[in-house]
C-alpha cells in the first residue's frame, strides 16, 4: 500500500528535488554528459504515449511513433561515420551499452564460434554483454595510456588461430579517452590469416567528437568497422539516456523476425522503445548543425587545454589524448572526488570538459585540489609549499593561461 500526498506537499518534494539537481550541476565535472541543452519546445510531446516499437525503417500498426525523426537521426549518423545509407541500418538506443550489446549480438550470430577480443580498458558493459551472450572472450592488455596493446593482441590471435575474431575497438576509453589503433588491429588480423572477423567500434563519447576534428584517428565505417555504438546523452546531451547504433544492413537478417502483433519487423533489442529521445537528438543536431558541433567541440578542447595548463601551473601532472576532452590527473582526496563527482580508477582520476564545463569552474576546481594538497602537507612536513605556488598562480598566471 502507498498513501497519496496532497498536491502542495507533492510540489514541495518536486521543488527540493529540483534544487538538488541545480546544486549538483554546479560541480558536475567527472562524467561525459553534456548538461547544456534546452529542449523546452519539445515538452509538448510528453503529452502522448509515444513508443518507437519495431524497426524504424518499417511501417507499423503503432503510429504514435517518431520513426520518421529517428530515421533522420540515423541518416545524420550515417553521414558522420562514413556509412553508405544503402548498406547500413541503425536505430536509436537507450545508450552506449545497448549499442555495444547490439554489435556483439550481431557478431555472435554471424560467428557463433567467434572469440571476443577487448582491452582491459574497455567499458565494463562489454564484459557483462559477453556474459549475457555466452561468448568466449580474451582480454587484451592495455598500454599505460589506455590503448590496446597490439603486441599482446597479436600473441592472443596466434594462440586462437582458426577461430573467428570479434574485435571491440575502443574509440575513446572511459578513463583516458584512448583510441585503439584500428589500422594496427586490422594488420594483426591479416598477419595471422584471420579472414573471419567482425569489428565493433565502441564510440560512446568520441563518436560525436571525431567527425568534427581535422585529423581523426581511424574509427568509422570508412576504416572498415562493422558496427558502431555512440551515446546520445554524452556529447549531444539529453535529459534521457539515449544513443545510436549503426550496423551493416546485410547482417541484420541474422536477428530480424516478423512480428504480426505490431505489424513490423523485430530488428532491435528492446520491444517498446523511447520515442522522445530521438526527437531530442534530432532537435539538437538540427539546431546546431555540423558547424555548431564543430565549434562546440573546439571550445571543449580549449577548456581541456586550459585545465591542463592550470594543473601544471600548480605543479601537478595532467594530460589528454589527441582529440579527447578527457583530462587525466592524479586521484585527489575522497572529499574532492565526492564534491566534483569525479570518475576514478586506481591512482587516476579525470574530468571531462563537456560543453557545460567553464574555465571559471576549472579555476575553482584546480585551486581546491591545490588547497587540499596543502592541507594534507601541513599535516606531514614536505619539501614544496603548494600554498605559495597557489598565491602566485592566482595572482599572475590564471588570466594568461
Ligand atoms: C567507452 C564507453 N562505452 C560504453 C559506455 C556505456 O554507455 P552508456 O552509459 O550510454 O550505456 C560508456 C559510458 O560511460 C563508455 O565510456
Amino acid at each position: 500500500m502507498f498513501e497519496s500526498i496532497e498536491l502542495p506537499k507533492l510540489n514541495d518534494h518536486i521543488k527540493s528535488l529540483h534544487h538538488f539537481f541545480e546544486d549538483n550541476m554546479e560541480s558536475f565535472l567527472g562524467y561525459p554528459c553534456n548538461g547544456k541543452f534546452d529542449y523546452r519546445p519539445l515538452y509538448q510531446f510528453l503529452d502522448y504515449p509515444l513508443n518507437n516499437v519495431g524497426d524504424p525503417f518499417v511501417s507499423s500498426n503503432f503510429t504514435l511513433n517518431t520513426h520518421a525523426v529517428e530515421r533522420e537521426v540515423i541518416n545524420i549518423f550515417q553521414n558522420l561515420t562514413g556509412a553508405d545509407p544503402k548498406d547500413t541500418w541503425g536505430y536509436c538506443t537507450n545508450g552506449g551499452t545497448e549499442g555495444n550489446m547490439y554489435g556483439l549480438f550481431l557478431a555472435r550470430e554471424i560467428y557463433p564460434k567467434g572469440i571476443v577480443y577487448f582491452s582491459e580498458e574497455t567499458h565494463y558493459s562489454v564484459n557483462k554483454i559477453i556474459k549475457c551472450l555466452n561468448i568466449d572472450c580474451v582480454q587484451v592488455k592495455a598500454t599505460s595510456k589506455g590503448e590496446m596493446d597490439i603486441n599482446h593482441l597479436n600473441n592472443l590471435l596466434i594462440e586462437n588461430k582458426g577461430r573467428p575474431a570479434i574485435m571491440v575497438c575502443n574509440v575513446g576509453t572511459t578513463m583516458t579517452g584512448a583510441i585503439d589503433d584500428l589500422d594496427e588491429i586490422k594488420k594483426s588480423l591479416k598477419r595471422n590469416g584471420i579472414n573471419q572477423f567482425y569489428i565493433h567500434a565502441d564510440a560512446a563519447l568520441s563518436g560525436m567528437i571525431l567527425p568534427f576534428v581535422k585529423n581523426p584517428q581511424a574509427w568509422s565505417f570508412r576504416s572498415g568497422v562493422d558496427s558502431i555504438s555512440v551515446s546520445g546523452h554524452k556529447m549531444i546531451g539529453s535529459p534521457i539516456p539515449c544513443g545510436i547504433v549503426l550496423a551493416k544492413s546485410k547482417n541484420i537478417g541474422h536477428i530480424s523476425q516478423d512480428v504480426e502483433y505490431v505489424g513490423s519487423k523485430d530488428t532491435t533489442i528492446p520491444g517498446s522503445r523511447n520515442a522522445i529521445s530521438p526527437v531530442f537528438l534530432w532537435y539538437q543536431l538540427k539546431k546546431l548543425g555540423f558547424k555548431g558541433f564543430q565549434s562546440m567541440i573546439k571550445d571543449c578542447f580549449d577548456v581541456s587545454d586550459f585545465a591542463i595548463k592550470m594543473f601544471k601551473a600548480y605543479g601537478f601532472e595532467a594530460w589528454r589524448h589527441n582529440n579527447s576532452v578527457t583530462v587525466v590527473f592524479k586521484r585527489p582526496s575522497h572529499a574532492l572526488i565526492k564534491k566534483w563527482q569525479l570518475a576514478v580508477k586506481g591512482e587516476t582520476a579525470h574530468i571531462i570538459t563537456m560543453p557545460h564545463v567553464t574555465k571559471k569552474k576549472i579555476v575553482q576546481f584546480v585551486k581546491e585540489i591545490a588547497e587540499d594538497k596543502e592541507r594534507q602537507k601541513a599535516k606531514k612536513p614536505a619539501k614544496k609549499n603548494h600554498l605559495r605556488a597557489l598565491k602566485s598562480v592566482s595572482s599572475k598566471q590564471v588570466s594568461s593561461l
